[in-house]
């Protein structure tokens, strides 16, 4: 039976996005049907509905998801219906080529020419990253679901599913942060501050937040930041020098994706360190430097996506991190709303007012 539900769609490029009613049908074989009870306001939902990121509109807005598994289709083992679960954007295959090389952390596998919710009028939507859930009810992969704790509110658990597990896999994962690291973090928006928490369980020594914005340096403290930067009034490269015995950061995590910010993290780092890019450039970012520099600089570059995380191993940890009061996911909830506030929230993400604001169902 096709279910009949509220979900927020983009209609087209640079609309406000609407509250409409979306038809999901029931799990076909590998699929399951997700009633969904948190997702959060991500700048990609704002992205797709600027059109930024395709042309393929309606868009169904939303991907930063937890909720409990209503049905299942055939052949599904992992979850069954009753299951709490974080919905993520990438589900490991196991088999393409970096799957088998043991890297699945870059699986070339994506779900999302999973295209079956539709309007009343027949429309199809086009799911955003292959999940759309600022909705009642969405159809996913299987393995786009992964059980965790229900003791966990799913307005925390839903953030790992996108912008916090982005930021706190770049110093867990991606970079990766040690126990005596000296760590600088340059944007200190929502993935900022996942990226501090990180570098802060990971045994972090020192922990620099750099920002333009005195009141992100002031939430950056409250993650852990033991130094904070306004860049706007201080060269934030001499700076991290100074803080770390003139040598540069051993790990220097850009969450902004601007080709200057890349270039104050790669002048700012360590010879010996690591440059993890974890902000998205847009595609007309060029950046421009001595070649020479990066031979002579030595150290490694790296970019982390979606934190290098694998689903089925970091969500049910770090909600377990939650639980045990070692990982406050709490603070990145600046605001709790309705499924018709997703237009609101998306001006207060411009304004820099929210760290995150959570839909709930
Ligand atoms: N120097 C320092 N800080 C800056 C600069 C700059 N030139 N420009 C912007 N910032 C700060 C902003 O003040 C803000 O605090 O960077 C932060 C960016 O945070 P958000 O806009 O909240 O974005 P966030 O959700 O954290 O995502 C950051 O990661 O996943 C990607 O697509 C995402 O590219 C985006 C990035
Ligand atoms: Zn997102
Ligand atoms: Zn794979």
């Amino acid at each position: 039976m096709t279910s009949h539900v509220r979900g927020v769609i983009a209609r087209s490029k640079g609309e406000p996005v609407e509250v409409t009613t979306v038809l999901v049908p029931n799990p076909g074989p590998g699929e399951a049907l997700v009633a969904v009870q948190a997702c959060g306001v991500c700048h990609t939902d704002l992205h797709y509905r600027e059109g930024g990121i395709g042309e393929d509109f309606p868009y169904l807005l939303g991907h930063e998801a937890a909720g409990v598994v209503e049905a299942v289709g055939d052949g599904v083992t992992s979850v069954a219906p009753g299951d709490f679960v974080i919905l993520n954007w990438r589900a490991v295959c196991g088999e393409c080529r970096a799957c088998r090389r043991g890297r699945p952390w870059y699986c070339f596998a994506t779900y999302n020419a999973r295209q079956k919710m539709t309007l009343e009028d027949g429309t199809v939507l086009s799911p955003a990253l292959g999940i759309g859930a600022f909705v009642d009810k969405t159809l996913v992969a299987a393995g786009q679901c992964t059980k965790v704790d229900p003791a966990v509110p799913p307005e925390v658990a839903g953030l790992l599913g996108c912008g916090v597990m982005a930021g706190l896999g770049a110093a867990i994962n991606t970079a990766p942060v040690t126990r005596g690291d000296s760590v600088a973090v340059i944007g200190c928006g929502g993935v900022g501050d996942a990226a501090i928490l990180g570098a802060r369980l990971a045994g972090a020594r020192t922990i620099i937040g750099v920002d333009i914005d005195p009141r992100k340096l002031e939430w950056a403290r409250q993650f852990g930041a033991t130094h904070v930067i306004n860049s706007r009034e201080t060269d934030p490269v001499e700076r991290i020098q100074e803080l770390t015995g003139g040598n540069g950061a051993d790990v220097v995590i850009e969450a902004i994706g601007r080709p200057e910010t890349y270039l104050q993290a790669f002048y700012a780092r360590d010879l010996a360190g690591t440059v993890v890019l974890v902000g998205v450039p847009t595609p007309d970012m060029r950046l421009e430097a001595p070649l020479l520099d990066f031979f002579g600089r030595g150290g490694a570059l790296k970019s982390s996506w979606y934190g290098d995380c694998l689903p089925e191993r970091d969500f049910p940890m770090l909600t377990d991190l939650y639980l045990q009061g070692r990982l406050p996911l709490e603070k990145f909830v600046s605001e709790t709303i309705a499924l018709d506030q997703v237009e609101s929230a998306f001006a207060k993400m411009e304004r820099g007012e929210v760290l995150r604001s959570v839909v709930k169902l």
